[in-house]
C-alpha cells in the first residue's frame, strides 16, 4: 500500500493495523475508505471481511477499493449501522468514531469475540464498559500520528477472561500509556491545552469542570 494513502508508516491507520491478528472474518465497522480491511486481505490476515458504515457513501469509498477481494467473494458489504452485520465476525475494528459512539455500538450488538478499537475521544467511557463487561484488554496504549503529531489511544482485547481492576488514571489515559515514554509529552499536551481554554471567557460551571481536569492531568503529571 502506498504511503501516502495510510499517512506514513507511523500514520495512525498503520498504528492500528499493527495491532491485527489473524482471523477468520473480519469485520471494520465504520469502514469508510477500508484501508484497515485491505491491509488484512493483503496481508493474508483473514479469510473473509464484513466493511459496514451506517454511510452509504462512506462504504461505496471501501466497496470500490476493495471490489477486487469483493469479486472473489471475500468482502461482503453492509449499509448498517454498528454491528448489525457483524454477527459472524471473530475479529472487529471500530476505529475513528467518539468513545460514546463505540460504546453505544457495543451496548447494542454486544462486545465481539476479540476487538481493536480506536476512540477519537472520551476513551475513557471505552474503556469502563469493556472492563465491566468482564473483557479482558491485552493493549490498552497511546500513540502518536507520525503525520499530524496528535496522540490517539488504542485498545484490543476480547470479551472473555477479565483484566484486573483499573486506578482513575488507568481508565482516564489507559493502562500501558502511563508506562508508555510518550506519555510525559502526551499529559504536557494536555496540561498546555487545558490552560489555553482556561484563558477565555467561559461560564463558572464549564470553568470549575476544566479547572478540575486540569489538576487531574497535574496529578498524573506528578506521578510520573
Ligand atoms: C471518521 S470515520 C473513521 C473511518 C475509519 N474507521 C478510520 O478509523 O479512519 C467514521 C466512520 O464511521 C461511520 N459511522 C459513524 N457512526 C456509525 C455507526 N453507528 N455505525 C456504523 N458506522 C458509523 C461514519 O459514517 C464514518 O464513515
Amino acid at each position: 500500500m502506498r504511503a501516502k494513502t495510510f499517512g506514513g508508516p507511523q500514520g495512525r491507520i498503520p498504528r492500528i493495523c499493527a495491532l491485527l491478528e489473524r482471523c477468520s472474518v473480519f469485520a471494520d465497522i465504520g469502514c469508510d475508505h477500508g484501508y484497515c480491511t485491505l491491509y488484512m486481505l493483503r496481508a493474508g490476515l483473514c479469510d473473509r471481511a464484513i466493511i459496514s458504515d451506517i454511510s452509504a457513501k462512506s462504504l461505496a469509498k471501501a466497496q470500490k477499493l476493495l471490489s477486487g477481494y469483493a469479486a472473489q467473494g471475500r468482502v461482503t458489504a453492509v449499509c448498517c449501522d454498528g454491528l448489525g452485520g457483524a454477527a459472524e465476525a471473530d475479529l472487529v475494528l471500530i476505529a475513528g468514531m467518539g468513545g460514546e459512539e463505540i460504546v453505544s455500538i457495543l451496548k447494542r450488538g454486544g462486545i465481539p469475540p476479540r476487538f481493536v478499537l480506536q476512540p477519537m475521544r472520551d476513551s475513557q467511557l471505552v474503556r469502563r464498559y469493556l472492563i465491566a463487561g468482564g473483557c479482558a484488554v491485552d493493549v490498552d496504549d497511546l500513540f502518536r500520528d507520525g503525520g499530524d503529531g496528535k496522540f490517539y489511544f488504542v485498545m484490543r482485547g476480547s470479551n472473555v477472561g477479565g483484566t484486573p481492576a483499573y486506578s482513575e488514571e488507568e481508565y482516564a489515559f489507559g493502562r500501558d500509556s502511563l508506562k508508555n515514554p510518550l506519555f510525559g509529552e502526551f499529559i504536557a499536551a494536555e496540561i498546555a491545552k487545558t490552560e489555553g481554554y482556561l484563558k477565555a471567557s467561559m461560564s463558572p460551571q464549564n470553568r470549575e469542570q476544566l479547572t478540575k481536569r486540569l489538576n487531574f492531568l497535574k496529578g498524573a503529571c506528578h506521578e510520573l
